[in-house]
């Protein structure tokens, strides 16, 4: 147990020992969850997360799971111009090394042992916050996802939806990050998603003064919030990474409103920012809350999510089927 969870447990009865993670709860108590932060973690050996097992648990992933491509983009790689990786998903792994290839294996936590690794780790985070667990703390869907890649791989510039634990466990890889609050770096449009829209956003290189470089290497960690901006890049090493995320009442709120703009922006009415006006906020997610119930059902086979992101977006919102992929 570490010196952080040591004093979380004795407050907190014991709950919270896995020994995971090494989160300085008065740094929690400063940063937590607005600012980004690094720090220590201890998952770098566990089995789970070994070039083998990897291996094994992208053989059993469903393919829209898994999303990979050539390691050598641009950090403002146009989504349609990526190159392609023609190799099978546990081949890509397995020869990570000399692949030239950048792979993440998404929903882990989908997969009984990699959930519980997922609960232990939010477990022992929220603990550090002062919480006796993740659901007393209000961090809901919790999720999985670990990264291989190639030396020189770059994971272009974008942003997520969620909270991120993020964790280093092989070779070194720096995260350029931004400031989610300015606006002059991604406007409100830009901040808007849906299923399938591609993650990569235009990066410019005025941006690079405002960004701040965190730099792992195994045993690093950093957290990284809701909607902050970055992109990546591995350095001379294959390289092995793993996000634990989760989602806030807030941030589940915005990605309704952030969702609901972008339908109204295609359809010609562009909106005003999530927080301008109250009740049109609430109208849009007690609207968004009623048409989702419908299709809950149908998300939970892959032929049908891939049938519906098409139906709704187009047929480019399954781009990460990639080649060998489309039909
Ligand atoms: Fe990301």
């Amino acid at each position: 147990m570490t010196a952080a969870t040591a004093a979380c447990d004795a407050a907190l009865g014991g709950a919270c020992d896995a020994g995971l993670i090494a989160l300085d709860p008065a740094k929690m108590a400063h940063g937590f969850p607005a600012e980004p932060f690094a720090y220590r973690h201890f998952l770098a050996a566990h089995p789970l997360l070994q070039l083998d097992a990897l291996a094994a648990l992208a053989a059993r992933m469903p393919r829209d799971r898994l999303e990979y491509n050539s390691g050598r983009l641009k950090v403002d790689q146009k989504p349609e111009e990526t190159p392609a990786v023609d190799l099978e998903p546990a081949e890509i792994v397995r020869q990570i090394e000399t692949a030239g290839a950048w792979m993440v294996l998404k929903n882990v936590e989908t997969i009984p042992e990699y959930g519980r690794l997922v609960e232990a780790v939010l477990d022992e985070a929220a603990c550090a916050s002062g919480h006796r667990d993740r659901k007393s703390a209000g961090m809901t869907e919790p999720m999985g996802f670990i990264f291989v890649s190639s030396a020189h791989s770059v994971t272009p510039f974008h942003l997520d939806y969620e909270d991120n634990l993020f964790m280093h466990l092989h070779g070194d890889k720096a995260m350029h990050v931004f400031d989610n609050r300015d606006r002059s770096i991604l406007d409100e449009e830009e901040l808007e998603t849906f299923p399938g829209k591609h993650r990569n956003h235009r990066f410019e290189d005025s941006f690079a003064s405002r960004e701040r470089v965190f730099a792992f290497e195994a045993g690093d960690g950093m957290f990284l919030p809701y909607t902050w901006p970055h992109w990546v890049e591995t350095g001379a090493d294959w390289s092995i990474s793993m996000a634990i995320t989760w989602k806030t009442p807030e941030g589940l709120r915005l990605n309704k409103l952030y969702f609901a703009n972008a339908v109204l922006r295609r359809l010609g009415l562009p909106q005003p920012a999530p927080g301008r006006s109250r009740w049109l906020d609430s109208a849009k997610v007690a609207l968004y809350d009623v048409a989702r119930l419908p299709l809950e059902p149908l998300r939970r086979g892959e032929a049908m999510r891939r049938m519906l992101r098409a139906a709704l977006f187009g047929r480019a919102a399954n781009y990460y089927y990639g080649k060998a992929g489309k039909t």
